[in-house]
């Protein structure tokens, strides 16, 4: 691939979706971008990026960078996230927010939807708790094809092996020939909407609960920070952030302080006990 275009489609993902692909991720172009090029029936690569340089607002676009983006996700990924909501957020969100009964969800960077749906079958187990309460869960990515597919509710054999109790299985799952469809109910306690980390989460509400998970590590230092920021003022003051395993806030933002309940469990620096401090 001439090396033009590996600066051009460099930042044209930087400034798409915020991802960063350095020099020494060039295979991983041609691997993910070979592929797609045949299926839109272009010659090589190079064609096909030539004609997103000469119009970036061409579909291709959409299509090139959802390619390059990650969708790896699973249910009950590093359980303890879910534990700690299960075990302390809840009970404590149920005090804190009895006069409203409400509480909200965001699910930033959501691929797939078993994130989301994850919590959705922690909330229906504790039903019985929750009578009266309209507790809201939004689901968001940059990916309408991931998003299609979170919705669909779909998963395949390998998908419903990884991190999913077979009781949670057997429970809210219906085999469709080789694949497993989650159940209506847990589907639609889920509101799915598309959205870029890089716009303003304003539009969507504030939120109790917030997992921005396993993306950041995709962006660059100045990329993450100025998400995190965006993140921090649509977060309830006593809200709570969860990042991935192998994220951390550390050098990017000041808006954010480990919580010891959990390792990538934030609370706001200034603000009161979070809902993860009882
Ligand atoms: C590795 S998945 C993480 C899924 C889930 N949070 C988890 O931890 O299992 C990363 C997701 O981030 C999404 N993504 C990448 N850049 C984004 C952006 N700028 N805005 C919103 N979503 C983005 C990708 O489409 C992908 O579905």
């Amino acid at each position: 691939m001439p090396s033009g275009y590996f600066d051009f489609i460099r930042d044209f993902l930087k400034e798409h979706s915020g991802l960063v692909v350095t020099p020494d991720k060039m295979y991983l172009l041609e691997t993910r971008l070979n592929p797609l090029a045949r299926k839109l029936g272009y010659s090589s690569i190079d064609e096909m990026i030539g004609v997103l340089q000469n119009n970036p607002n061409d579909p291709i676009g959409i299509d090139v960078s959802e390619a390059m983006n990650t969708h790896e996700s699973l249910f009950f990924r590093d359980n303890a996230p879910f534990e700690l909501f299960k075990t302390t957020l809840l009970p404590e969100l149920l005090k804190r927010r009895a006069d409203k009964r409400k509480f909200r969800v965001w699910c930033a960077a959501c691929s797939s939807g078993q994130e989301p749906y994850s919590l959705a079958m922690v909330l229906d187990e504790l039903s019985g708790k929750l009578g009266g309460w309209r507790p809201e869960i939004v689901a968001t990515d940059i990916s309408k094809s991931v998003l299609q597919r979170a919705a669909n509710g779909l998963y395949s054999q390998f998908e419903v092996q990884r991190g999913l109790p077979v009781q949670l299985l057997v429970k809210y799952f219906t085999q469709k020939d080789e694949n497993w469809r989650l159940n209506d109910n847990i589907r639609n306690m889920i509101t799915f909407r598309e959205f870029n980390l890089l716009d303003d989460p304003k539009v969507l509400g504030t939120f109790d609960i917030i997992m921005c998970r396993n993306v950041l590590i995709y962006f660059d230092i100045a990329t993450k920070s100025r998400v995190l920021g965006s993140i921090s003022r649509v977060l309830a003051d006593d809200g709570v952030l969860f990042l991935g395993s192998a994220e951390s806030t550390m050098g990017l933002t000041e808006e954010f302080w480990p919580v010891k309940a959990g390792r990538g469990v934030y609370k706001h620096t200034n603000g009161p006990a979070s809902i993860a401090e009882p």
